[in-house]
C-alpha cells in the first residue's frame, strides 16, 4: 500500500508508543514507524504483551500494528523514509558534570540529531516531541546544518506532549490543547501546518495552538511545573491539617469550587512522582539560574523541597504513632506505581518511603497491580527483610501496618474486616491519600494515620 505521508518517531517509550499508536488509528493513509535502539522494548512492542502498561493502548495497537503502525530498530533506514521526523527520546536530570543535578541530559537527543544529518538525503521536518531546555531548537539546528554538504533543509518544529500516564490514550485522543511552535518564517510556518494537518484529522482547530519555537518549548516546562505547585501546595497544607483537625480533602474541595481555582490537581498524597515533574521543575531552576534569575529559580525549587518533606513526613508520622519503632514489624506497601493506571515507578514516592522504612529495619512487603516488576528492580540493591506479593490479602497478612502509598480502586474494595483479623494487633493504617474511609475503618479497630487529617488512635 502507498501513503501519503511517512511519519517517524525515534524513542519508543511512553511517549513515543502511545502517542504515534493514536497517530496511526487517527491518519490511517499515513505510515507511522517508532523505532528505538533498544531491541527487547522494540521486540515488546512487536509482541501481545506491550513494554507498557497503558488502559486502552492494548487495543489501539492491535487496530494498527502491521497495517500503518510499525516498530523497528533499523534508525537509518527510517530517517531516508521518512517525511517528518518526531524526537521522543528520553532527557533526564544529568547526573555528572556541569549542571549536574538540575539541567537536563541532552546527549541522547544530540546522538539523534546528528544520525538525522548522517542518513537523511532529502528535505525534512524535524519535531521535539521530547520535553526540552528553551532554546534547544537552536542547538539541534546547529547540528543539522553543521555539515549539511548534501544541501537538505530542516525545520525544526516544537511539538510537547502532555499525556499524563494512565490516561496517555484518553489525552491523546481528546487533548485540552496541543501546541506547535515554529520559526515565524515562511518556511517555519509552513512545516508549522504539516503538524497542524496531523492533529486535524481528529482535534478541534481551536484547540490547536501556534506560537514562536521558545514559547512552545518554554510552555511545557511551565505547564509540568505548575502542576507540581498545585500538588505541593496541597500537601503543604496537609501538614498544617494534621495539626489543626482541619480535614485536607475538606479544604482542597472547599477551594476548589472557586471556579478560579478549579477542581484538578489538589488531591494530597505522599507526594508527586513520575519522570516528569522533579526533572522538569529542576530544568527550569537551572534556566533561571543560568539567565541570572535566583529568585525565580528558588521559588520554582521550593516546590521540590515540600515534595520531599512530604515523603519524609509520610515515614516521620508513621513511625511516631506506631511507638516510635518499626523495627521487626511486617509493614505492607499497598501500591508501588507512581500513580494509578500505570506500571511506571520513576521516582515513585513508594521507593523512598520502602527504603526508609527498611533502614528502620521494618519488614517491608511490597503489594502492587502492575508495577511489582519495576519494585523489584528499585529495590534491587536494598538491605533488609523486603518480600513482594501479588496478592494484597496475603501482604497484610500478620502486617502491623498497612502503607497506602498508591490509590488503586481495588484497594477500595477489599474486605478489611477479613484484613483486620489477619494483622498483628494494634493494627494500623496508614492512608497517604485519603484513598479510605478513616472512620469506617476505625469502627473495625484500626488506628487511623491519614495524610491530611488528624490521627484516629484506639485507647
Ligand atoms: P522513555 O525513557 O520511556 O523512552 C525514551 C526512549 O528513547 C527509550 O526507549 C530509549 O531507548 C530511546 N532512545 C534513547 N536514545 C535513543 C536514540 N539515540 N535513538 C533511538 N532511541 C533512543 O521516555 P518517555 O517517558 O517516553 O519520555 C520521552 C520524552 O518525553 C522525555 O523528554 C519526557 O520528559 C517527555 N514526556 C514524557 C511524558 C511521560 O508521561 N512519560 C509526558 C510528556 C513528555
Ligand atoms: C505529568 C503531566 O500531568 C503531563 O501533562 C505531562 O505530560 C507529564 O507529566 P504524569 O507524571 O504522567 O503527567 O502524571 P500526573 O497525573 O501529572 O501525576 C504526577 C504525580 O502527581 C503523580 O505521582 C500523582 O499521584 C501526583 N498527584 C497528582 C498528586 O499527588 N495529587 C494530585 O492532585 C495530582
Amino acid at each position: 500500500m502507498s501513503f501519503d505521508k511517512h511519519i517517524v518517531c525515534i524513542g519508543a517509550g511512553y511517549v513515543g508508543g502511545p502517542s504515534m499508536a493514536v497517530f496511526a488509528l487517527k491518519c490511517p493513509t499515513y505510515k507511522i514507524t517508532v523505532v528505538d535502539i533498544n531491541q527487547d522494548r522494540i521486540n515488546a512492542w512487536n509482541s501481545n504483551q506491550l513494554p507498557i502498561f497503558e488502559p486502552g493502548l492494548d487495543d489501539v495497537v492491535l487496530q494498527t500494528r502491521g497495517k500503518n503502525l510499525f516498530f523497528d530498530t533499523d534508525i537509518p533506514l527510517a530517517i531516508k523514509e521518512a517525511d517528518i521526523i518526531f524526537v521522543s527520546v528520553n532527557t533526564p536530570t544529568k547526573t555528572f558534570g556541569k549542571g549536574k543535578g538540575k539541567a537536563a541530559d541532552l546527549q541522547y537527543v544530540e546522538k539523534v540529531a546528528r544520525s538525522i544529518l548522517e542518513n537523511a538525503d532529502r528535505d525534512k521536518i524535524v519535531v521535539e516531541k521530547s520535553t526540552l531546555p528553551v532554546r534547544t531548537a537552536e542547538a539541534i539546528k546547529g547540528i543539522l546544518y553543521s555539515n549539511n554538504e548534501k544541501n537538505i533543509r530542516f525545520q525544526v518544529v516544537s511539538n510537547p506532549e502532555f499525556l499524563a500516564e494512565g490516561t496517555a490514550v484518553d489525552d491523546m485522543l481528546d487533548p485540552d490543547r496541543v501546541l506547535i511552535g515554529s520559526e515565524q518564517t515562511e518556511e517555519g510556518l509552513k512545516a508549522c501546518q504539516e503538524i497542524i494537518s496531523i492533529y486535524e484529522h481528529w482535534v478541534p482547530r481551536d484547540k490547536i495552538i501556534t506560537t514562536n519555537l521558545w514559547s512552545s518549548e518554554l510552555t511545557k516546562l511551565v505547564a509540568n511545573a505548575f502542576l507540581a505547585q498545585r500538588v505541593s501546595s496541597i500537601n503543604s497544607i496537609s501538614a498544617l491539617c494534621e495539626k489543626t483537625g482541619a480535614n485536607v480533602s475538606e479544604v482542597a474541595y472547599a477551594i476548589g469550587r472557586d471556579r478560579r481555582i478549579g477542581p484538578k490537581f489538589l488531591r494530597a498524597s505522599v507526594g508527586f512522582g513520575g519522570s516528569c515533574f522533579k526533572k522538569d521543575i529542576l530544568n527550569l531552576v537551572y534556566i533561571a539560574e543560568s539567565y541570572g534569575l535566583p529568585e525565580v529559580a528558588q521559588y520554582w525549587e521550593s516546590v521540590v523541597a515540600m515534595n520531599a518533606y512530604q515523603e519524609e513526613r509520610f515515614v516521620d508520622r508513621m513511625v511516631s504513632f506506631m511507638f516510635n519503632t518499626v523495627a521487626g514489624k511486617r509493614i505492607a506497601v499497598f501500591g508501588f506505581a507512581f500513580k494509578v493506571n500505570t506500571g511506571d515507578t520513576r521516582e515513585a514516592p513508594a521507593i523512598h518511603v520502602c527504603k526508609r522504612l527498611l533502614s528502620e529495619h521494618a519488614q517491608v512487603v511490597v503489594t502492587d497491580p502492575k508495577a511489582l516488576d519495576n519494585a523489584r528492580l528499585d529495590l534491587k540493591d536494598c538491605e533488609g527483610d523486603l518480600t513482594f506479593a501479588e496478592d494484597p490479602y496475603e501482604a497484610a497478612r500478620d502486617a502491623h501496618a498497612i502503607a497506602i502509598i498508591t490509590g488503586w480502586d481495588e484497594y477500595k474494595k477489599l474486605d478489611y474486616q477479613k484484613i483486620f483479623d489477619s494483622m498483628a494487633k494494634p493494627a494500623f493504617l496508614v492512608d497517604g491519600c485519603q484513598l479510605l474511609d478513616a472512620d469506617q475503618l476505625y469502627d473495625l479497630g484500626f488506628n487511623i494515620i491519614s495524610t491530611g487529617r488528624d490521627h484516629k488512635m484506639h485507647a
